[in-house]
């Protein structure tokens, strides 16, 4: 639904198509490239769409690392993990510590390092008062209606929720290969670091022939099924759904309504949620064969797995994740 977030993926299959791994690992990798006017104009923007040119047009140099500055701290989001970073360097004057922590040999040096010199400097009055606020939550893309979501189910509320989410990442899963938190907490990724395609034999993959398999839509999910009217086998639909559980519940039976009519028989729906429960999910009509069903009828969820590697979720900011098969 977001144009900036598809002109990105655009910019990425152009950079795939078109530059040398190094380049390409500069960019998106380290978050900088200073001869990034030049790739654009003379190979990135001519293998694109209008849209995605002219949303580059206006940014392509947040890649050019001005100031020093990241493309992964540009943006709102960005622009608030680089003013955390600002209070990492200049008022906690934790970097070392940050350091060592995401080069710690072992979860157990996380918790040693973490107790001693991480926990007394994150959670001070002000940054839980931060945390408490609708304006520091819409920054890091929690809307009112998720963070609701939390308030209902999560003792202590959203503050505590975030803490204890940060302390799960920071002293129970390995910090080696989070590469979630390494470019917030750093601005970059590093070679081992990194998402999966970012990988030099990836690249070479995506390159030989994989890049062209991924196409574009900027448009709500309601939009795309009814407009394209595709068969469906894989919903991969994050966490948008609870913005839409509270105050537009319409489109919520819209959407279920649209995948329900262009999911295959053995089609598999993934999605998280801020909440521990999915009841604004279940309880949702939709026509099915000529008759009026709950959405939980339709579903059969795999919860073993689902919870399984839930625990095991290396951003760790959500309540439940869910594996859901068409059950018809
Ligand atoms: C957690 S973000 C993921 C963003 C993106 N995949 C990325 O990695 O940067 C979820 C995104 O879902 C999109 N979204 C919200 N409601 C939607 C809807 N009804 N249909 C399709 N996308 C929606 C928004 O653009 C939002 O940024």
């Amino acid at each position: 639904m977001n144009p900036a977030q598809n002109s990105l993926l655009e910019l990425k299959l152009a950079a795939i198509r078109e530059l040398e791994y190094d380049d390409f690992f500069s960019m998106f990798g380290r978050g900088r490239i200073s001869k990034v006017r030049g790739l654009y104009a003379g190979t990135l923007r001519p293998a694109m769409s209008p849209g995605a040119r002219e949303y580059w047009d206006r940014h392509i140099d947040f890649f050019s690392g001005e100031r020093r500055r990241s493309f992964y701290f540009r943006g709102s989001s960005g622009w608030f993990a680089w003013l955390v970073n600002r209070y990492i360097d200049r008022v906690a004057r934790a970097r070392d510590s940050i350091e060592a922590i995401l080069h710690a040999g072992s979860i157990e040096e996380q918790q040693s390092i973490y107790e001693s010199q991480l926990r007394p400097i994150f959670w001070t009055k002000f940054v839980r008062w931060l945390l408490g606020r609708d304006a520091t939550l819409s920054l890091v893309g929690v809307p009112r209606p998720q963070r609701e979501q939390v308030e209902k189910s999560y003792v202590g509320g959203i503050a505590k929720f975030v803490e204890d989410s940060i302390e799960t990442v920071f002293t129970r899963l390995s910090l080696q290969d989070n590469y979630f938190w390494r470019v917030c907490l750093t601005g970059e990724y590093s070679p081992t670091c990194c998402p999966v395609y970012l990988r030099a034999d990836n690249f070479q993959r995506l390159r030989g022939g994989l890049v062209d398999r991924v196409s574009t839509h900027t448009a709500s999910v309601t939009q795309f099924l009814t407009q394209q009217s595709p068969l469906i086998s894989r919903f991969v639909l994050l966490d948008h759904m609870e913005w839409l559980s509270t105050s537009r519940q319409p489109a919520l039976a819209q959407e279920w309504q649209a995948i329900v009519d262009h999911a295959t028989p053995d089609a598999r729906i993934l999605w998280r949620s801020g909440g521990l429960l999915t009841d604004f999910v279940d309880r949702v009509r939709v026509l099915h064969d000529g008759r009026e069903r709950e959405v939980a009828e339709l579903l059969r969820y795999q919860r073993g797995l689902a919870d399984d590697l839930h625990a095991r979720d290396r951003v760790h900011s959500y309540g439940s994740f869910h594996i859901a098969h068409m059950a018809t």
